[in-house]
């Protein structure tokens, strides 16, 4: 069912048009399903609850009734397959600065330190509180369309995340002890992000990974990252131009296409 719709007036002149629904499977599946019949760019589909909410690696996304944010953005950029990984990584950016400066304001007592893990999950003080898949359609080497779904604990208490995540993970309420509201949180987010996806296409996504690194968690530090059934150890040196993790293991430096950090 099709709640109602409502449109943002970003700061560009093209709309972003916002469907809500109570219940979906997956907005990335609702998003997919749209996009394949021409909606536009910038058409955004979200939830209240998921039944089959998924996060990477088809693993499922918990997503009870009105504790997360739940949203998938339509894109149809022009951009060259090799620099995909900028989509996701600016979407990291500008949903980790605002998250920065709204606990900053909501609660002035405790520092909060927001960080990007690799490839794409936001960390606030090494929890985590908002993951990002990105699934796109590619045809001729060319995108024909993206869908980033975007997944951010708001008003979940400890015992609303399964068990094996109640170490792992946080929300806006279990770091600021009050209630959030998702869909203004939402708003904020949509015009800043396409506004950033904007200027990033006009300079080439020059600027990416130069932010993402200033970010990025677990620096400098050794860490073991889970590739499929393997288990790799390294020291985490930065990104690559293309959005590639590059690892130190001993003399020589990995570069690290896919897979978990598992600190
Ligand atoms: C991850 O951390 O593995 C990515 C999680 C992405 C979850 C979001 S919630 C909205 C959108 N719809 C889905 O089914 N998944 C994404």
């Amino acid at each position: 069912m099709n709640n109602h719709s409502w449109q943002i007036t970003g700061h560009s002149d093209i709309p972003i048009l916002v469907h809500h629904y109570h219940s979906l499977e997956s907005t990335n599946s609702e998003a997919r399903r749209m996009a394949m019949e021409n909606a536009s760019a910038w058409t955004v589909i979200c939830a209240d609850l998921q039944t089959k909410g998924r996060g990477r690696y088809h693993r499922k996304w918990h997503s009870p009734a009105g504790l997360g944010l739940y949203f998938s953005v339509i894109l149809r950029p022009k951009i060259d397959l090799k620099f995909l990984n900028m989509i996701n990584m600016r979407a990291a950016l500008v949903i980790r600065e605002i998250l920065q400066i709204e606990l900053s304001q909501a609660d002035l007592q405790n520092e909060y330190t927001v960080q990007l893990k690799w490839p794409n999950d936001i960390l606030v003080n090494e929890k985590k509180i908002c993951g990002i898949l990105l699934e796109s359609e590619i045809l001729s080497s060319e995108v024909k369309y993206l869908i980033l779904g975007i997944g951010i604990n708001i008003n979940h208490q400890g015992r609303d995340f399964p068990v094996e995540l109640q170490e792992t993970a946080t929300s806006l309420k279990l770091l600021t002890k009050q209630n959030w509201e998702t869909n203004r949180f939402l708003n904020k987010v949509l015009p800043k992000l396409q506004q950033q996806i904007i200027l990033d296409q006009e300079a080439g996504f020059k600027n990416v990974i130069l932010e993402y690194q200033k970010y990025l968690a677990f620096k400098n530090q050794v860490v073991e990252i889970k590739i499929q059934n393997q288990s790799i150890k390294g020291c985490i040196k930065g990104i690559d131009p293309y959005g590639y993790l590059l690892l130190e293991q001993g003399n020589e430096t990995r570069t690290i296409s896919t897979g978990d950090i598992a600190n």
